[in-house]
């Protein structure tokens, strides 16, 4: 049972790509596919390109195109949530799209013609998912508390808000918090993929499951912390959350 490993960013993706057995590389939809196996599970990486339409091309393509029967995201996100920390580690348990207003017609967040504004993520994948994040924690928290901040990262689960916008100012990020919580959606962290793939998991039927490291609190300052983190420490997360987590998938 083939399992798709989506990032964002090439930085998150090099890193399994060069633990891939047998690596195939497959051009499809304007994108380069990686087909392997890791830790002896059959896999297909791919990169999701940035904003919810790519994300969505991309998810789409390695149901249809590879056979995924299984979705996993890893990457990057803005921590908005009390206490989510740069250096964190948030797993999804649903989605929103924070820029998602067809007003007065639907409510507010509401994704039109679907009833609905949250989609949910994979309950037995995220149990799979949480223990490797927490092991992988274990293993890279002693190298990276110190840079990023005095308590040891932590793994937070809860919803995550998606929309095209990378969110880069004390004031948007108020504005958008406050517009969530007050319909009910209260985010931990924020990102630009996340609700779309989930959307098209949804369509299919396929399970999906979603873990962001914190590399920037979405604030004035969210471009160089973003940046940084991407390039010296996003690879490490990915790669230790992903193998755990396919260390501990049963075999099909
Ligand atoms: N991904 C990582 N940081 C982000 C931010 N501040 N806004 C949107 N997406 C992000």
């Amino acid at each position: 049972m083939t399992t798709a490993i989506l990032s964002a960013f090439a930085q998150e993706q090099t890193g399994l790509i060069e633990l891939l057995e047998r690596p195939e590389r497959v051009q499809r939809a304007g994108r380069y596919f990686w087909r392997g196996h890791l830790q002896g599970q059959p896999v297909v990486l791919a990169l999701s390109k940035l904003g919810k339409v790519a994300a969505a091309t991309t998810a789409t393509t390695v149901i249809e195109a590879f056979g995924a029967k299984q979705l996993v995201f890893t990457g990057v996100a803005g921590g908005v949530g009390p206490g989510v920390q740069v250096g964190d580690v948030v797993l999804a348990t649903d989605f929103v799209q924070h820029d998602m207003d067809c007003s007065p017609l639907f409510p507010r967040y509401e994704i039109p013609l679907y009833g609905q504004s949250r989609f949910a993520c994979d309950a037995a994948l995220n149990a799979h998912l949480l223990i490797a994040a927490q092991q992988a924690l274990v293993g890279l928290g002693a190298d990276f508390d110190a840079q990023l901040h005095a308590d040891l990262p932590r793994v937070h689960q809860g919803l995550i808000a998606s929309g095209d916008r990378f969110v880069s100012s004390a004031t948007e990020v108020a504005a958008l918090v406050q517009g969530l919580t007050q319909a009910g959606h209260p985010p931990l962290a924020v990102e630009m993929e996340g609700a779309a793939v989930a959307q098209v998991c949804h369509d299919y039927g396929v399970p999906f499951a979603a873990v962001r490291t914190i590399s920037d609190r979405a604030d004035d300052s969210a471009h160089v912390d973003f940046n940084a983190f991407v390039r010296d420490t996003a690879s490490r997360y990915a790669v230790g959350i992903v193998l755990g987590f396919l260390d501990g998938i049963p075999t099909a």
